[in-house]
């Protein structure tokens, strides 16, 4: 559905150059659920927002059903990391979750249907004509989420949409996602620094090594869906992953190589 190939990506020129990404190539099959996950600073906003063709990537390609995304496609939604600043304070709940939808022909009737299904969906439909300022943290993260949904996207592209909430919320969200994923039928590509989160959610994980980041390793999560916060994280399978996932990024923190599977991981200071 969606592949990224040989992405890089350099910020600036000469003497202020920051390389974001070095070389990052991996796929999203139709109805997956990817994770990606990396340490702080390491380029996961900047591959979202090169996958997403906000950003032109310096080198490499990012191709939707074949074809090159050089602007965000009509397939896409996307969540981002600060959604406190993504929605409109002067509309409410139903004004901001209704804007992307502009751009579709749709008569009025049909609009409305949409976004007070997207905002059921989040359980929010008792807010629809509050405010974004007379709500939650973890309510306006969810109005950002309806808004995403009412456009009815074949691709969600979420950068740490949940990075903000208290945990009691924040597994409430993960939970919103999954169901809402089957209700829609989405293919989701989520980025997050939270090893757990990524293993309750994917099945499966792109790992990033630091700035300028590469793919550590892709892992399949082979956890059977529905998933639950408890009985989930309580399976064998899980503590695998997590540990294994945890693993990986604090040695790619300390610079070690992929090949030093093997070695005692206390030593794994970085210099
Ligand atoms: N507009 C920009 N101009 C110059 N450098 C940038 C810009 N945006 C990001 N960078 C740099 O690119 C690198 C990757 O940033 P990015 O925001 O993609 O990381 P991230 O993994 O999303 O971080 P976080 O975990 O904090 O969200 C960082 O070194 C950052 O300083
Ligand atoms: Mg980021």
């Amino acid at each position: 559905m969606l592949s990224i190939k040989h992405l890089s990506k350099t910020y600036g020129e000469g003497e202020r150059a920051t390389r974001a990404i070095g070389d990052v190539s991996f796929e999203l099959g139709e109805r997956e659920f990817v994770c990606v996950v990396g340490p702080s600073g390491c380029g996961k906003t900047t591959l979202l927002k090169c996958m997403s063709g906000l950003l032109e990537p310096t080198a490499g390609e990012v191709e939707l059903k074949g074809g090159p995304v050089t602007e965000p496609p009509e397939e896409m939604a996307l969540v981002f990391q600060e959604y406190s600043r993504s929605l409109l304070p002067w509309l409410s709940v139903r004004g901001n979750v209704v804007m992307p939808l502009r751009h579709k022909k749709l008569d009025k009737a049909e609009r409305t249907k949409l976004v007070e299904e997207a905002v059921d969906a989040v359980g929010l439909s008792g807010f629809i004509d509050r405010y974004p300022w007379q709500l939650s943290g973890g309510m306006q993260q969810r109005v950002a989420i309806a808004r995403a949904l009412a456009y009815q996207p074949e691709i969600l592209l979420m950068d740490e949409p949940f990075a903000s909430v208290d945990a009691q919320t924040r597994g409430d969200l993960e939970d919103l996602i999954l169901r809402v994923r089957e209700r829609y039928d989405m293919t989701i590509l989520f980025v997050t620094h939270d090893i757990d989160e990524s293993v309750y959610l994917s099945n499966r994980i792109v790992v990033l090594t630091p700035s300028p980041t590469e793919v550590r390793e892709i892992l399949d999560v082979d956890l059977p869906y529905p998933r639950d916060q408890i009985e989930t994280k309580e399976l064998p399978e899980f503590a695998h992953l997590r540990a294994h996932v945890y693993r990986l990024i604090k040695r790619a923190a300390a610079g070690e190589q992929p090949d030093a599977e093997s070695a005692a991981p206390q030593a794994a200071e970085a210099p």
